[in-house]
């Protein structure tokens, strides 16, 4: 007996070793990640860190030292045992080939099985099916669409100043910003994005069941769990599996209703609306090839709401923590605040433009927290990458089917592009161009909502800083490095976001 345990443990071992080998071969002897399992397969990303798994967050925790080490700002991922060997790069030059959507590239099924939960989408999709979904999408994203998110930002922070309770409190502690950050991006989403527009106090939906923000917001923080979850399990009395049951039932109800009502709305030729949700209508009411069916109508609504609001909610709880920790810029982006829009009417979309520094706090904190943190393609042909090696001159043949990650965090932390990666430095986006944006991504297939983020953003943070000061709530004797240590970290769970973040408001104006 024990001499067939052995043999067939002698001929796993020789099958890995065998496996290990190619994967160095195929990936041109890249230096990098070694162990047991990639972070790249499901065992990777579920397991906890350890010397045999690098983990789902190593390229927040190995930023500063895994592209150093290897000296090259490409390298490869082999495991020993378990999960695909892949290419992981941090160099812009290399990032721009691998997004492209000439179709040497591809994303993958595997890759993309989140989202297509609910229906084909823009995320998901590829070569043709891809151009049709942008295609159609893309006029949503227009500028009376940023105006509008523009407005409806400023509505939204004004009634959550009230909802909060802040309205006439010379300071307010706010132990977790991050709550507030993500129910204000949800509302702006639904809103401008959707035609459904939602208070800041969440209600019940009319037939009295789970409101749709509250489905919404259990769907979004258990994709994983959705998608690994059978179908029988949701017959277990178990409180959270029949709350994450509901949640799904209410969030395809909703999404349906949503679509009827509109669909009903535009057959009676009501004024015509340019959002998100009317532009895919209109398509799939046409005939031929830019039309969309039910499913990919469910399937980008889902998506939209889902990318639209976690993103923006994420860098913004990063700004915040980058604020309290910069007082002196903080009160920079006050003058300017006063000068740009010094009365209530002057705080207009048009005049945003003029807001330089707090668009570049906005993207500052992008750029240290890219929320959209990989960029995973798969080659659909073999592939010649340029731009690779020590001096970023050499080039790596790549066979058909390799895996290629453009690590975010990796590019945003890249010293050659960002000298002093670790310094919260936003002067580095002041005469940034919209192309310059990088953790948006590059080129054709960038993030189609990058406008609708920065009007958010701006919007919010010239809100909160014309009426507040941002200082670090503190623990008891903590001092602001030992603040910063705990809070400014980064969390990997499907985007990156920043931990939890515990702020003090101070009043200005009193
Ligand atoms: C700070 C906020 C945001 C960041 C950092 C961000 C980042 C990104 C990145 C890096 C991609 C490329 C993903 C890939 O190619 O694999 C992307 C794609 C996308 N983003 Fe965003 N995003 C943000 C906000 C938004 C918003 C507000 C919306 C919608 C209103 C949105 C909708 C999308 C969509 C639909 C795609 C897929 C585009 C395509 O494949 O053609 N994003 N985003």
């Amino acid at each position: 007996m024990l001499a067939v345990v052995l043999a067939v443990f002698a001929v796993f071992a020789a099958s890995r070793l065998l496996k290990y080998y190619r994967a160095q071969k195929d990936l041109g002897y890249l230096p990098g990640l070694r162990s047991l399992v990639t972070p790249m397969s499901p065992l990777g990303f579920a397991l906890p860190p350890s010397q045999y798994n690098p983990g789902r967050d190593w390229q927040w925790r190995l930023r500063e030292s895994v592209y150093r080490d290897a000296g090259t700002e490409t390298i490869s991922a082999i495991p020993y045992v378990f999960g695909p060997p892949c290419i992981y790069t941090s160099s812009p030059e290399v990032a721009k080939q691998v997004v492209s959507t000439k179709g040497q590239f591809f994303k993958a099924y595997d890759t993309t099985l989140i989202t297509l939960l609910w229906g084909p989408n823009i995320f998901a999709a590829n070569g043709e099916e891809w151009r049709k979904h942008r295609r159609i999408i893309n006029p949503a994203f227009s500028n009376a669409t940023f105006a509008s998110v523009w407005e409806q930002t400023s509505r939204v922070f004004d009634e959550m100043e009230v909802g909060e309770g802040w309205a006439g409190k010379r300071a307010v502690d706010l132990p977790v910003v991050n709550g507030l950050t993500n129910k204000l991006a949800l509302i702006l989403i639904s809103t401008c994005g959707f035609g459904n527009p939602l208070k800041w106090q969440f209600t019940n939906s009319a037939s009295g069941g789970m409101s749709f923000e509250k489905a919404l917001s259990i769907v979004s923080s258990n994709h994983i769990a959705l998608l690994l979850i059978p179908d029988w399990m949701y017959r277990l009395p178990n409180k959270w599996i029949r709350e994450l049951k509901t949640a799904v039932d209410r969030m395809n109800l909703f999404m349906r209703e949503l679509i009827e009502k509109r669909r009903a709305e535009m057959a009676q030729k009501a004024p015509e609306r340019t959002d998100i949700l009317s532009a895919m209508i209109k398509s799939s009411e046409s005939e031929g090839k830019f039309s969309m069916d039910d499913s990919e109508l469910v399937g980008n609504t889902f998506l939209l709401l889902s990318a639209g609001h976690d993103t923006v909610a994420h860098t913004l709880d990063a700004a915040f923590a980058l604020l309290a920790l910069h007082q002196d810029f903080q009160e920079e982006v006050y003058q300017e605040l006063l000068e740009v829009m010094p009365t209530e009417a002057d705080f207009t979309y048009e005049n945003s433009a003029r807001l330089v520094k707090t668009r570049a706090c906005f993207l500052e904190a992008s750029r240290m927290f890219p929320s959209g943190f990989m960029l995973i393609r798969d080659t659909a042909e073999d592939v010649v990458l340029q731009n690779v090696g020590p001096n970023n001159d050499d080039v790596l043949p790549l066979k058909r089917g390799t895996r290629v990650v453009v690590d975010m965090i990796g590019l945003h932390h890249n010293p050659r592009i960002f000298p002093d990666p670790e310094a919260f430095k936003p002067e580095r986006w002041y005469n940034a161009h919209e192309n310059d944006m990088s953790m948006f991504s590059f080129g054709a297939r960038a993030c189609i909502g990058r406008k609708f983020a920065v009007a958010e953003g701006i919007c919010f943070l010239a809100k909160l800083l014309r009426r507040w000061r941002v200082e670090p709530l503190a623990k008891e004797g903590e001092t602001k490095e030992q603040w910063k240590q705990r809070v400014v970290r980064g969390v990997v769970v499907l985007n990156l976001g920043i931990g939890e973040v515990p702020v003090r408001l101070v009043r200005r104006d009193c």
